[in-house]
């Protein structure tokens, strides 16, 4: 029944009519969800505590990719009251804002390891990349043991952080041109890290792999493994939360 007020017969029954009309319908909606990404950087709230990757962890995560951990495991933390009690906190878009590409994944068939960070010890790590049986006897996950075995060969992560800065990563000057002494300083005890610290706050220092004479790719992904979901103090925010 046409209605008094519009005579909708007129646009079914006329195919180029209807296909134009349908396509500004479509473009309205697309436009309402495409447009704020347009302007990112106030889309994404900051969060205090949220810093770009470490030359080592930046290192670690190349390493991740590579090996296609993202096949089984996601980071990011959904709201639900089940994944929340079992992970932690849900992850928040600044937690990801400096990842290119994002890890957020879409299957699980390890557990998610957006907050693994500092949940294990270094040792723990090691031992279940070369064995994960060893440590989880259910584990289906595959032995990572070469990783121990090869050198970290990152000898250029000043070209990696200036090609995360064209996208909008905040590193500067100086941080691309000590990209590699920090990521040797990163994983040796005895080196001076004051730079490192006061470029990436937070940042944990120390050898990774249980084999100080080395610097391995062992190293990296553990340093990586290390600080996810570290960076945000979760507890201090409660605490500001708190009504006065
Ligand atoms: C074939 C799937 C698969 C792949 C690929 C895989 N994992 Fe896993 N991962 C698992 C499963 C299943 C578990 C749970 C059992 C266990 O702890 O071993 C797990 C557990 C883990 C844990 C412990 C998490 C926790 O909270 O207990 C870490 C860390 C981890 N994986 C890291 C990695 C890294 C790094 C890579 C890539 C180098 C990787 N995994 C590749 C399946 C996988």
């Amino acid at each position: 029944m046409a209605s008094k007020f519009f005579d909708h017969t007129k646009i079914e029954r006329n195919v180029t009519l209807l296909s134009v009309l349908s396509l500004v319908v479509v473009a309205i909606g697309g436009i309402v969800e495409i447009a704020p990404l347009f302007w990112i950087d106030s889309t994404v709230e900051k969060v205090e505590g949220v810093r770009p990757y470490t030359p080592l962890e930046l290192a670690g995560r190349n390493i991740y990719m590579r090996e296609g951990c993202y096949n089984c495991h996601s980071q990011m933390i959904r709201p639900f009251r089940d994944e929340v009690e079992r992970y932690g906190h849900f992850s928040l878009a600044a937690e990801s804002m400096y990842d290119h590409p994002f890890q957020w994944g879409s299957k699980r068939t390890g557990p998610d390891l957006a907050r693994v960070g500092n949940r294990y010890s270094d040792e723990w790590h090691v031992q279940h990349m070369k064995d994960p049986r060893a440590v989880v006897p259910e584990s289906i996950m595959p032995p990572y043991a070469f990783l121990a075995e090869n050198d970290l060969t990152a000898h250029d992560m000043g070209r990696d952080l200036r090609a995360l800065s064209r996208v909008g990563v905040p590193y500067s000057e100086a941080a691309i041109a000590a990209a590699d002494s920090d990521l040797a300083a990163q994983a040796d005890p005895e080196a001076d890290t004051a730079a490192l610290l006061a470029r990436y706050p937070k940042a944990q220092v120390r050898d990774f792999d249980g084999d100080p004479k080395r610097l391995t790719e062992m190293d990296a992904l553990v340093a990586y493994l290390q600080m996810l979901g570290t960076l945000v103090d979760f507890d201090a925010a409660a605490a500001q939360e708190k009504p006065r």
